[in-house]
């Protein structure tokens, strides 16, 4: 992988300052992700990628890889730092094994009770600090895309915390979810997007958790007997490109750039909702799966048996970092 992984950056490379010269051949960016093209993520990409080629006449081509086409999970990180890749939006659960574990503060279980108060953190000073935090590994954060709150789904109804134990849970690469799944009782496992329709088929695992809209679209609802809208957790993303070559740009298409950036992120963050409340409509026309939606007295049982996550994580998040997100949503797990 590393071989082509540095391959493709020399290609990126010659892309990038061919376009410098000639003019006849556009800048190419390469925007590598793992979700299907018909999600929250994949059709703000591609509205990305759409005002792009308008806003720069034609000069820079934005070229979308959904799906982990081009890279999965773990190694669409390593391709962006390399320069193989210009563009990514990983899952904000994805940052701790590049070393920016505070964004593992989004994977907190319950701490945002809606979108506003998510959004409170996402488009204010907190959601900045965090972005900023990523200059020192060489990645420039240029927003944050919604997806939504997240259901957990297994072969068997997940309800009350007792349901849990001993369910082989898989996770995305986040110590937080690790410890909550582990707080309820479940066996976690790391895994990367692409592989985990197939595990959850063959029994590797036995159920997950993701918006509706990430289950639908990998067809999970056909292996998954049970869903449960828990809306336990959050699950979004930072938009982030290669700082040394965002700083490489010429500035006026830097500015062009933007300006499709903060139109495609007003696009992701106006149609999400709408894709997952869709994707729920087909997974239950579907017929495959048992919708259960928690009463308001079952939510309270598993935000009481996951409360612990927030102190337990204190030392890998920073105690700080939690604070001024809780600050912002008021959500505050010792109060339970
Ligand atoms: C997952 O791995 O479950 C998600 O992060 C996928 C995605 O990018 O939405």
């Amino acid at each position: 992988m590393k071989r082509r992984a540095i391959s493709l950056a020399l290609a990126s490379l010659f892309a990038v300052s061919f376009a410098g010269t000639a003019s006849a051949a556009p800048m190419v960016i390469k925007f590598s992700h793992v979700v299907a093209n018909d999600t929250p993520k994949g059709k703000a990409a591609e509205f990305f990628a759409k005002r792009a080629g308008e806003l720069s006449n034609g000069n820079v081509k934005v070229e979308v890889y959904a799906n982990s086409t081009l890279y999965k999970d773990k190694e669409e990180m390593e391709a962006l730092q390399l320069g193989a890749v210009q563009m990514l939006a990983p899952s904000l659960a994805k940052f701790g094994p590049l070393g920016v574990k505070e964004f593992e503060v989004f994977d907190l279980p319950f701490i945002f009770g809606n979108t506003a108060e998510l959004h409170k953190v996402t488009q204010g000073p907190v959601g900045k600090m965090l972005l900023d935090k990523l200059e020192a590994k060489g990645i420039r954060g240029l927003a944050y895309w919604d997806n939504g709150f997240k259901s957990f789904s297994a072969n068997k109804p997940l309800k009350a915390p007792a349901d849990f134990r001993g369910v082989k849970m898989r996770i995305q690469s986040s110590k937080v979810l690790e410890a909550q799944m582990r707080a309820l009782g479940s066996l976690p496992q790391v895994m990367a997007f692409s592989e985990v329709y197939q595990a959850l088929q063959t029994g590797v695992v036995d159920g997950t958790e993701n918006p509706i809209s990430n289950l639908y679209t990998q067809k999970m609802h056909e292996v998954q007997k049970h869903l449960t809208l828990s809306e336990h957790g959050y699950l979004g993303y930072a938009v982030i490109v290669n700082k040394k070559f965002w700083d490489g740009l010429p500035t006026d298409v830097r500015a062009q750039l933007e300006q499709a950036m903060k139109e495609a992120t007003e696009h992701a963050n106006k149609i999400a909702q709408a894709e997952n409340d869709a994707a729920l409509d087909a997974v239950r026309k579907s017929g495959k799966t048992t919708v259960y939606t928690p009463t308001p007295a079952e939510r309270l049982e598993l935000m009481k048996a996951t409360a612990k996550v927030h102190k337990e994580m204190e030392s890998r998040i920073g105690k700080e970092t939690i604070e001024a997100v809780q600050k912002e949503t008021g959500f505050d797990p010792a109060k339970l």
